[in-house]
């Protein structure tokens, strides 16, 4: 993780710097919630997808891949509950026009000598309950008010009784009268399709991929390619409007989600087909890079589970903004299933050879965001080190220790002097070679110290570089290793086997 004063702004600022994020439309200020990904963001992006895709779908017998539309029949979000469930508490403030999520805006009774002389307000961080301890400490003081001040006792807007809301004052403006009771705000984005604008031609962006792998269940079945247990999977855009996008692309209104369906049978285990999951995702995201003891897991309570879902585990990563949300992984029973069958009229069940029956099978779904991923690579790879350069001089390195799965350029090529031709031209040669596999890098200019660092920020596991030896002995090339910074000499179908067996 960053050693930086300010990890997340360390993060950011390397994103925008070396072409990973940048904000969108940014030429007009920005669109809150909305970004893009530049050239290596892309890359790097397209490599988790990639990774996950073929470790998911690709390499396994049991699962298949779809891409269904964005925009589906809006029937369909009505059948899974979206159109009438789909939604976040909200509340505004009057005076300053802005919107809190209530269950990310707590508040306190100050309570002074046993009775109650107002209350304070503060919005969700790492340390809610001691911001809403030093407000409370600063109104007594503020309101001279003699007396004991007990510990705050900090509640979301959703469970403030109805005559506390006109006390609670708005984070915005400090002051309290302005703050409405929360009301539900669906999250769906409307558009119309076809040329009338009237509430016939409603329709929404998805916003989960899910639903899409149980609209196309029938024709996957029918296709024939499938027998319980089995999944479907898929890589897509999402659209959330999130009352508070917030923490760079952690909670933004456009992401993209890898979400995955296997249907198992009705009376088959699924805690334990549950449990391996939760493993598997456990695993996959240790092969591509993420430390073990960055990752925990959140057991759902019983009483908050959605009415549909048996189990649902999260699997938590250690942001520098706090351990939140990665990957949901739920046991959703038949409830989508059944839900698409009563709403289509179209019952949505499979022959099962084992029973010679036909089924309703139940579900379980790992769900995951790619820029949440995404994050958390950069996360848990960011690092500024000191280190000695050969002559000893002490120096700054920042250094992104991504996987090689990942990494958005796999080895840099260098010519050790860029006004040496024999040199420069066997440095092209290598460079087109490789490029023809893999994401490859050539960079002529400047001290070769100079340019081991560029690669370092950008995360490139390799950096190989053409010198003499090269040239006048063996063909060996000097192989530099990002964090050992250790270098070896090696000859180029090494160099071609390390590559297909680490960055692939
Ligand atoms: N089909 C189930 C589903 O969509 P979810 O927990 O709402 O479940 C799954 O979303 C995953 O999608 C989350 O664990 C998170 O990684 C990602 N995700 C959800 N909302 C997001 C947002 N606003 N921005 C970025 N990623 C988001």
């Amino acid at each position: 993780m960053a050693e930086s004063a300010n990890p997340m702004e360390a993060i950011v600022a390397l994103c925008k710097r070396r072409g990973f994020v940048f904000q969108s439309s940014e030429i007009y200020g920005g669109l809150n919630g909305f970004f893009d990904y530049g050239p290596l963001g892309a890359e790097l992006k397209k490599n988790i997808r990639d990774c996950w895709w073929s470790d998911m779908v690709r390499r396994r017998d049991d699962i298949v891949g779809i891409e269904s539309s964005i925009i589906m029949h809006p029937k369909v979000w009505e059948a899974s509950g979206h159109v009438a469930g789909f939604t976040d508490p909200l509340v505004d403030c009057r005076a300053s026009k802005q919107r809190f999520r209530a269950d990310q805006l707590f508040f306190s009774k100050v309570v002074v000598d046993g009775r109650t002389a107002g209350y304070v307000s503060a919005l969700e961080s790492d340390r809610t309950a001691e911001d809403l301890q030093e407000r409370a400490e600063a109104f007594k003081r503020r309101k001279a008010i003699q007396g004991k001040l007990e510990p705050v006792q900090p509640r979301d807007m959703t469970e403030a009784e109805a005559g506390e809301i006109e006390l609670i004052p708005s984070p915005a403006t400090g002051e309290p009268g302005s703050l409405t009771p929360p009301r539900a705000f669906n999250m769906m984005f409307e558009t119309n399709v076809g040329a009338l604008r009237d509430a016939s031609s409603v329709a929404y962006l998805r916003p989960e991929t899910a639903q899409g792998m149980f609209a196309d269940f029938k024709n996957v079945v029918d296709t024939g390619r499938v027998k319980l247990p089995f999944g479907i999977a898929q890589i897509g855009k999402s659209f959330r409007n999130e009352i508070t996008p917030r923490n760079f692309i952690f909670r933004s209104r456009e992401f993209e989600q890898m979400e995955m369906e296997y249907f198992i049978h009705p009376d088959a285990d699924w805690l334990s087909c549950h449990e391996e999951w939760l493993r598997w995702c456990q695993d996959w995201l240790k092969s591509i890079g993420l430390p073990g003891d960055a990752i925990s897991l959140f057991e759902h309570p019983k009483e908050k589970l959605a009415f549909y879902s048996r189990r649902t585990v999260d699997i938590m990563f250690r942001y520098p903004f706090g351990v939140q949300e990665l990957w949901g992984i739920a046991a959703r029973s038949d409830y989508d299933l059944r839900q698409h069958a009563k709403f289509s009229g179209k019952p949505q069940e499979i022959f099962d050879e084992a029973t010679k029956s036909k089924v309703v099978p139940h579900v379980i779904e790992p769900a995951v965001g790619v820029d949440r991923i995404f994050l958390a690579v950069l996360c848990a790879g960011y690092a500024e080190e000191d280190v000695t350069d050969e002559k000893g001089n002490v120096e700054k390195r920042t250094v992104l220790r991504l996987s090689p799965r990942i990494a958005p350029v796999k080895v840099a090529v260098l010519p050790l002097l860029k006004n040496k031709p024999e040199l420069v031209a066997r440095a092209g040669e290598l460079y087109r070679r490789l490029k023809r596999r893999h994401a490859v890098f050539y960079d002529e200019g400047g001290a070769i110290g100079r340019r081991y660092r560029r690669q370092d920020e950008i995360g490139t596991p390799w950096c190989v570089t053409i010198d003499f030896e090269t040239i006048e002995k063996d063909g060996s090339f000097t192989l530099r290793e990002r964090d050992s910074m250790q270098q070896r000499r090696i000859g180029e179908a090494e160099l071609f086997a390390l590559l297909d067996e680490k960055a692939c």
